[in-house]
């Protein structure tokens, strides 16, 4: 076939047909982004979940195995902060990755004009529980949860501890930014990290839920978190919880047992 071309076009012609072929390359990937990793999809929608803060790496460690599932995700923020008509990018890379997923975006500004087949747009914040509420009972119980909203420290702590319950177990909850853990105007302190109002103090605080089997509290009773939480990761700037169900009656037998370093 080459030897064919180049007998029969011009070298001008030649090098017509290398760029338009290359050009159309580059282009098919964007037209049907079908295969393409996380990462790349991030750039090609260009949400700065792929660029200024490299999160993508982070979210195909956790989150590759719900790849081909139809699991149902919720992003809190939707991206273009006042204009209804920006944002929506990360929205638009998690319905190509996912591409059996169903795609719930909330923001406190009108975003709807995002809405798609798959994706679904509601208006309200993230730390009123009645819109919270609402927003549930339409979605149901969810695989993926991503707070990327306000990131004032109270607003992701109370939108935590309203939706973690909402997660499926088996589920994960994605914490984005949370260096404003440590920026005053959003209610973060850099100067005491035992602030008990800041981000980072509380999920920091949840860690020991992990071990709570092993308290030495007489008749301690696990709370929620302590039944729920079964892993934590913490990266720069950003947090995965998973949820799933530690067993309860595995507690009682280890506090009667005697203590080793070993059980
Ligand atoms: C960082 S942007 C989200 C970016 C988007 N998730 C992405 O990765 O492309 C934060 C968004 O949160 C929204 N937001 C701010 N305060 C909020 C609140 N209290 N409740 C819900 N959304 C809020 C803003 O309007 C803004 O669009």
């Amino acid at each position: 076939m080459k030897k064919f071309l180049k007998n029969k076009l011009s070298v001008s012609s030649i090098r017509k047909l290398r760029n338009l072929v290359q050009n159309i390359l580059e282009v098919i990937p964007i037209i049907i982004p079908i295969g393409l990793d996380l990462k790349k999809l991030g750039r090609i929608y260009g949400t700065d979940k792929a660029s200024g803060h490299f999160y993508t790496d982070h979210y195909t460690t956790h989150l590759s195995r719900f790849k081909r599932k139809r699991i149902k995700l919720l992003e809190i923020g939707i991206g273009g902060f006042k204009d209804p008509k920006a944002g929506g990018e990360s929205l638009r890379m998690w319905k190509k990755y996912f591409s059996k997923g169903q795609i719930f975006g909330l923001d406190i500004i009108d975003k709807s004009t995002h809405e798609e087949n798959r994706i679904k747009i509601f208006q309200g914040s993230q730390v009123d529980m009645n819109f919270l509420k609402k927003v549930t009972d339409e979605t149901g119980e969810l695989d993926i949860i991503i707070d990327d909203g306000s990131h004032i420290n109270e607003h992701v702590i109370e939108t935590f501890k309203f939706l973690f319950p909402i997660l499926k177990d088996g589920g994960v909850y994605v914490v984005e930014d949370v260096q404003t853990s440590y920026f005053e105007e959003f209610g973060g302190d850099s100067d005491n990290l035992k602030n008990p109002k800041t981000m980072m103090n509380f999920f920091n605080g949840l860690t020991d839920s992990l071990n709570n089997q092993e308290f030495v509290i007489p008749n301690y009773k696990q709370t929620y978190f302590d039944k729920k939480i079964i892993s934590m990761h913490f990266y720069h700037n950003m947090i995965f919880i998973y949820k799933g169900n530690n067993d309860e009656k595995s507690n009682i037998v280890v506090n009667n047992q005697r203590r080793t370093a070993d059980n």
